[in-house]
């Protein structure tokens, strides 16, 4: 079940309340409406809203998610099978029946999938075209799975609303990788584990090579894993390299 308290305007940051007249969530202040569309998605922000290298991202993710779902099944063939290689990094994230767990760019949702079903999960991407692909495979494998269209940089949660945040795959270029992973702490609650995981900058060089896949990863910042970029208010942070050094892992609690 959607819980309708834990809602707020990215913009201002004031709680919203659900209008069931206009179909969304609404700033009973400024009036401005988050709308849902015919299938519950929820709409903060579109693609024109996104600026910088989030923008190409979002262009490139609108364009490439038809075959997302397909792509990574054969890139992940490579490691063993889909759901064996993102347990290399699932593992860290300790998810209990009853859990309201945040995925932070969602993506098709494939993550999802592969974590307890027992727990009520929140997903955001930015590029429609990968939330068109997950409601599809939310829709087919019963997802317990709420869905929009939001920036990861402007999260439309309230503080503390969630037992467990986590991303995977998408923070080495977003615009603003700070701010991000800001929002995913303030959304979290006092004691919840947050698990952040990318490819390493070896991965990326290769990547950058092939045609079109390696469209994003042209003229990038040199990837670190962002240990600096977090907040003072998080602890028991450790750093693990995955898959003999494709992957960083990066997991901290938000403290109590
Ligand atoms: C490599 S995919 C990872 C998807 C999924 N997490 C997975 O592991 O399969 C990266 C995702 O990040 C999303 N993304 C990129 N920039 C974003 C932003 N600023 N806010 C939210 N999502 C973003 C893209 O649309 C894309 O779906």
């Amino acid at each position: 079940m959607i819980d309708f308290s834990i809602w707020q305007d990215p913009e201002t940051g004031e709680p919203l309340s659900f209008n069931r007249a206009r179909r969304g969530f609404e700033n009973p202040r400024t009036g401005q409406l988050y709308p849902a569309d015919s299938r519950g998605i929820l709409h903060f922000c579109g693609a024109e809203d996104a600026v910088g290298p989030d923008a190409a991202s979002t262009r490139f993710y609108d364009r490439f998610a038809p075959f997302y779902e397909g792509g990574q099944k054969l890139y992940y063939s490579l490691y063993g099978g889909e759901r064996k290689a993102r347990n290399d990094y699932l593992q860290y994230l300790h998810i209990h029946p009853g859990d309201r767990v945040l995925e932070v760019s969602v993506g098709t949702g494939a993550n999802i999938r592969c974590l307890p079903p027992e727990a009520d999960y929140y997903g955001i991407d930015l590029s429609a075209g990968q939330i068109e692909q997950c409601f599809l495979q939310k829709q087919r494998r019963r997802l317990p799975l709420h869905l929009c269209q939001a920036n990861a940089e402007a999260l439309p949660f309230r503080d503390e609303s969630f037992d467990a945040v986590f991303h995977v795959g998408g923070i080495n270029l977003f615009s603003d990788r700070e701010a991000a992973i800001r929002e995913m702490v303030r959304v979290a609650r006092p004691g919840a584990p947050l698990l952040i995981a990318d490819e390493t900058e070896r991965v990326a060089r290769r990547y950058q090579r092939l045609p079109f896949f390696g469209t994003p990863f042209r003229g990038r910042e040199e990837i670190v894993p962002p240990v600096d970029l977090l907040p003072p208010n998080v602890t028991d942070v450790a750093l693990a390299d995955v898959r003999r050094g494709s992957l960083y892992c990066l997991t901290f609690c938000k403290a109590l």
